[in-house]
């Protein structure tokens, strides 16, 4: 199929090159002249597992084609998939503009029939306005059809999600529009959930803001373990066995970050409110998920007291592992708080450092109290605690001998609880985990 992408950054780089992959041809749109001519060289803007690969063979077999141009991707495609940001407004909600200003477009460039899908995270509704807008702005009379296709892609495994889903939401409104869409995805092979489009911009926010609400969950158990003396990796294992709650998504820590649960929540509440509904639980949800981070910060102050001119040595800044996108990453609001406390901040990251750089050249104070370091090591060097703020599986692998020579106080924070405390307190270590029982 000819298919065109509106929207180049991760979810419209990762579905285009996935389809590309299937045996299409894609031609992925953005409005930054800089990223088209990079992407065209193989410069990929942002680090994602296989997908610098995956990109440069399908250019090269001449699938996957970039261009600025979204007249010409119009022109030349039958389906047309919207995957522009929508970020968050000051008022929680989020901000449609690039979705207007695409309908617009793709309404002026059309020149028969396209079917024209929703990638993009959007409130409930917007399906109906996208229609609206192409109905006010097109030039003659032709048809084309709407429908929703949230992506549940998750940064660092993509590509793998892309091609291995659990569920494809499909939600359409006429039956062209829903045999093009499952066609498209057929050599999948996949389980669909076809249903209204409404229904299916539904599903996208009450996916998001139930898995956000497990994490929560987990992190205010956390805080009952620690207080009682039982192990949260315990009770969560005890509780995941059974099949109705499930085990992913219950590891406590220092919190949700990304730029998906922080942004989908916010705008989930703020619809909802518009709706005539409170939805309290999601807003307790986004609180307890913020003094999650502040726990973690109190679990050093308790144990170095005054941070003024304390080291500490945080390890991971992206956050999650395999991704380098510091997007609302815990790591972040730990280091401007510590910075602000005066502490000195060694730091490393295997992918993120650049990005983490940039984030908080903004924060003066605090980046001239930061150091960047090589690698793990370099950063427990004369360190009076070591913060474990993302689970990279290079940090599961430290050699700990190594690291309380280099360490000034044996003392391992674990934001992710990525250790075993019994091994680490063997070790001589202070062990202090998220609900280990000892916070
Ligand atoms: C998420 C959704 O999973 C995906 O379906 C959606 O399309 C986009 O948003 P992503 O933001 O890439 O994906 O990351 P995810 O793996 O869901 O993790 C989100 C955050 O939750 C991370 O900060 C992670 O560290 C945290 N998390 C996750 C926990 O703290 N505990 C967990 O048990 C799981």
């Amino acid at each position: 199929m000819n298919i065109s992408i509106i929207g180049s950054g991760y979810v419209g780089l990762v579905t285009g090159a996935c389809f590309a992959e299937l045996g299409n041809k894609v031609i992925c749109v953005d409005n930054d002249n800089k990223k088209i001519e990079d992407l065209k060289k193989g410069i990929i803007p942002i680090y994602e597992p296989g997908l610098k690969e995956l990109v440069a063979n399908n250019t090269k077999k001449k699938r996957l084609i970039f261009t600025s141009s979204i007249k010409d991707a119009v022109k030349e495609s039958e389906v047309i998939f919207i995957a522009v940001g929508t970020p968050t407004l000051n008022n929680g909600e989020a901000d449609l503009t690039g979705i207007e200003n695409v309908a617009r477009n793709i309404a002026i460039n059309m020149t028969g029939y396209r079917l024209i899908v929703e990638k993009s995270t959007v409130p409930v509704e917007t399906g109906e306005w996208v229609k609206h807008t192409i109905l006010n702005y097109i030039k003659h009379k032709i048809k084309f059809d709407v429908a929703s296709n949230p992506e549940f892609l998750r940064e660092g495994s993509a590509i793998n999600d892309f091609m291995h889903p659990d569920r494809i939401v499909i939600g359409v409104e006429s039956k062209k529009a829903r045999d093009k869409l499952v066609n498209l995805y057929k050599p999948l092979n996949a389980s669909l959930v076809i249903t209204n489009i409404k229904s299916a911009e539904l599903i996208k926010h009450a996916s998001n803001a139930y898995l956000a609400t497990k994490i929560s969950f987990i992190n205010a158990i956390s805080k009952i373990c620690d207080k009682v003396d039982a192990d949260v990796l315990e009770v969560a294992q005890g509780m995941g066995l059974d099949q109705r709650i499930g085990l992913s998504f219950l590891n406590a820590g220092a919190g949700y970050g990304g730029s998906c649960f922080p942004k989908d929540l916010d705008a989930f509440i703020t619809i909802s409110e518009k709706l005539g509904y409170n939805f309290e639980l999601l807003k307790a949800v986004k609180n307890i998920n913020e003094e999650q981070k502040n726990y973690v910060l109190k679990k050093i102050k308790d144990n170095l007291w005054i941070l003024k001119d304390k080291t500490i040595g945080v390890l991971g800044l992206s956050f999650k592992p395999n991704t380098d996108d510091i997007r609302n990453a815990s790591s972040l609001n730990i280091i401007k708080a510590l910075g602000l406390e005066g502490a000195r901040i060694r730091v490393y990251d295997p992918q993120a450092i650049q990005k983490a750089k940039e984030a908080l050249q903004k924060d003066k104070p605090v980046v001239a109290g930061v150091k960047f370091c090589k690698d793990s090591y370099e950063v427990c060097r004369g360190s009076d605690c070591l913060l474990i703020a993302t689970e990279w599986n290079e940090f599961k692998e430290l050699d700990f001998v190594k690291v309380k020579k280099l360490l000034k106080r044996p003392l391992i924070i674990d934001g992710r609880n990525i250790y075993d405390p019994k091994m680490l307190k063997k070790l001589g270590f202070t062990y202090i985990g998220v609900g280990r029982g000892n916070g």
